[in-house]
């Protein structure tokens, strides 16, 4: 007979694992609404072996670190104390603020407390900016639910759970790399772990404005079209959308769902690199309201041509990683952001992608003031499981989160899919499905790949990818002239690309070590660098079909597959930028290529 211990212990899992629900629904702009930051230090609780979490029986324990418990008497038996334990900043990688967590992958217990004023008809939410890459999160030892993906944000409601003093918010990190997750085991990236950006809590009103689109109508200059969702509100409640500056002021009345379907006409000024015109736009009801600032611009394809409002364009891009060159480690602030991006412009860039994640909100928001247009992608990164259910759904909610957040963002044309990923029927599949995702939420926007090429024959390089049927824009990583021959090899090689579409080269070039000079024949020296990029872009300019470039890459970042000693010690070493900001040669060679296409008119 089961021991009805036993069996209250199992319920009491089952109904905390099973109430462990997903995320709330997650809450567009809180840079237009009250918040109050948690970021600052944060103690910490380092468990490679997730005692804190597991039971010696590796069952979850009902009495983990979650409970923030502190010995009642001097007898007690407590092995952990978050408030005598080390403090790490929130937002901020662990790897990069403790030398002995450099290589650290496992679980890292994070600790925040704080008081908080309760107020009438007000609801409140802890909102994630991002946490690398599981994170299971509990308010004054509830749990609150479990996050995957390191990269998007998330929101949890707090309201009922919150109390006037000592709350304490404890959340789980953990960035082990599994087959099955996105990314998968294998990246050329450093697995940054921890709460890598700004953490909040988010005030708002028993009926709140949870999330709007507000983007032209596909094909249009002066039709705007989209939606408003409320959440906690009732039929019929009304929504208002003004847009002074343009002598806008619409109001639509929410439907059973909570909606509000959004169509106007209005006369714009449309948003464009040497315009980057933003119009403050205020969403509004009788109990909430939201302020943004919003571009609005067109965007097609017609042939193998981009068209920004009706008009051909070509991409002056760079690949940039989230990684704060100077300081090390994740980027995560306004500062960073405008660093990486000041640096883009320098080199004549109207283009970044942003690899091969969601960067942080400040990166989309600072182009759109800038004017620069973004590549954004979702970590699908080289050989996902491509028959795996979870990780395709995983896939999915990342690239969800991903355009939730930055749908508004005019400075975002192209949502990417996939990196170097293999061809196959599986793959076809799971990428196609979340092509359909990305159009059904978003049918404004462009979609693309990072796709590969092959020979024909050993001069002639071919694009034709099936994945590339479903793209609007086609991507192609090459590296001629480093993993594949020497630089002069591009002077011989044309290309064939199957697709009649727009064509973006979204990876090429090679490894310098700033400083390190000799005969450009010589790898690893800045003159091989340069040599390889003036062949390259020689053989480039020569596609037909080509729109854009995104070289790679802005600057040299860390990476656990680069341990050459003295040359590389875990760097990949392409930045056209040292770590500490040195400009090499070959930046100069892409700067003046593209003053030369700036002077055509490019
Ligand atoms: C790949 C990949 C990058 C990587 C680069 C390199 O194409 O997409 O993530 O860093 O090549 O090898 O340097």
């Amino acid at each position: 007979m089961i021991k009805v211990s036993a069996l209250l212990t199992f319920l009491l899992i089952f109904v905390t694992a099973s109430q462990a629900q997903q995320p709330t629904p997650l809450i567009t702009n809180i840079d237009g609404r009250h918040t109050i930051d948690l970021n600052g230090r944060w103690q910490i609780i380092i468990d490679p072996y997730e005692t804190g979490y597991y039971d010696y029986r590796y069952q979850p324990s009902t009495d983990g670190y979650f409970k923030n418990a502190k010995p009642k008497s001097p007898s007690d038996l407590i092995e952990y104390d978050f408030d005598t334990s080390q403090q790490l900043n929130v937002p901020g990688d662990w790897n990069s603020q403790d030398q002995k967590l450099l290589f650290y992958e496992g679980t890292i217990w994070y600790k925040k407390s704080f008081d908080y004023q309760k107020k009438d008809r007000t609801r409140l939410f802890a909102y994630f900016g991002a946490a690398n890459y599981l994170a299971d999160v509990y308010l004054n030892g509830q749990k609150l639910g479990r996050h995957e993906g390191g990269f998007t944000p998330f929101n949890f409601e707090i309201t009922k759970l919150v109390r006037e003093k000592d709350n304490f918010l404890v959340v789980k990190v953990d960035n082990k790399r599994r087959r099955d997750a996105v990314p998968t085991l294998n990246t050329d990236w450093w697995n940054y772990g921890g709460l890598t950006r700004d953490v909040n809590l988010v005030e708002v009103p028993d009926a709140f404005i949870e999330d709007y689109f507000l983007q032209l109508k596909k094909g249009s200059t002066d039709e705007i079209s989209g939606w408003v969702k409320l959440n906690g509100a009732t039929l019929g409640k009304a929504i208002n959308v003004e847009i002074p500056e343009a002598n806008v002021k619409h109001s639509a009345a929410i439907d059973a769902n909570g909606y509000a379907p959004i169509t106007f006409k209005a006369r714009l000024d449309l948003w464009s690199p040497e315009n980057p015109k933003l119009y403050a736009v205020k969403i509004s009801t009788d109990s909430d309201s939201v302020a943004d600032r919003i571009g609005f611009r067109k965007l097609d394809t017609r042939g193998t041509d981009i068209l920004l409002n009706g008009k051909p364009i070509f991409l002056r891009g760079i690949c940039i990683h989230e990684e704060s060159p100077l300081r090390g480690g994740r980027a995560f602030s306004e500062d960073d952001a405008r660093m990486l991006l000041t640096w883009a412009k320098e080199l004549g860039s109207n283009f970044v992608r942003l690899a091969h994640y969601p960067h942080n909100e400040h990166m989309t928001r600072l182009a759109d003031e800038m004017g620069i247009m973004v590549w954004s992608e979702i970590p699908v990164y080289w050989t996902v499981l491509w028959d795996n259910p979870e990780t395709f759904e995983n896939a999915r909610n990342q690239l969800e989160e991903s355009i939730t957040r930055d749908k508004n963002k005019a400075s975002v044309i192209l949502w990417s899919v996939a990196n170097e990923t293999p061809v196959s029927e599986a793959r076809i599949k799971f990428l196609k499905g979340l092509i359909d995702h990305a159009r059904k939420m978003d049918p404004t926007r462009l979609l693309t790949a990072a796709n590969e090429r092959h020979y024909a024959d050993p001069n002639t390089q071919v694009i034709d990818d099936p994945l590339g049927e479903y793209l609007d824009v086609l991507g192609c990583n090459e590296y001629v002239g480093w993993y594949d021959g020497l630089p002069e090899k591009a002077d011989r090689l044309t290309w064939k690309v199957a697709q009649n579409k727009p064509l973006i080269i979204s990876e090429f070039g090679g490894d310098a070590l700033f400083g390190n000079h000799g005969d450009k024949g010589v790898r690893w020296t800045e003159e091989y660098q340069k040599n390889l990029y003036e062949h390259q872009l020689v053989m480039l300019k020569k596609i037909p079909s080509l729109r854009g470039m995104t070289p790679w890459i802005l600057t040299d970042f860390r990476s656990p597959r680069r341990p050459l000693p003295r040359i590389q010690d875990f760097y990949n070493r392409k930045g056209l930028i040292s770590s500490r900001g040195e400009r090499k040669q070959a930046f100069y060679v892409l700067q003046n290529f593209y003053r030369s296409l700036i002077k055509e008119g490019k």
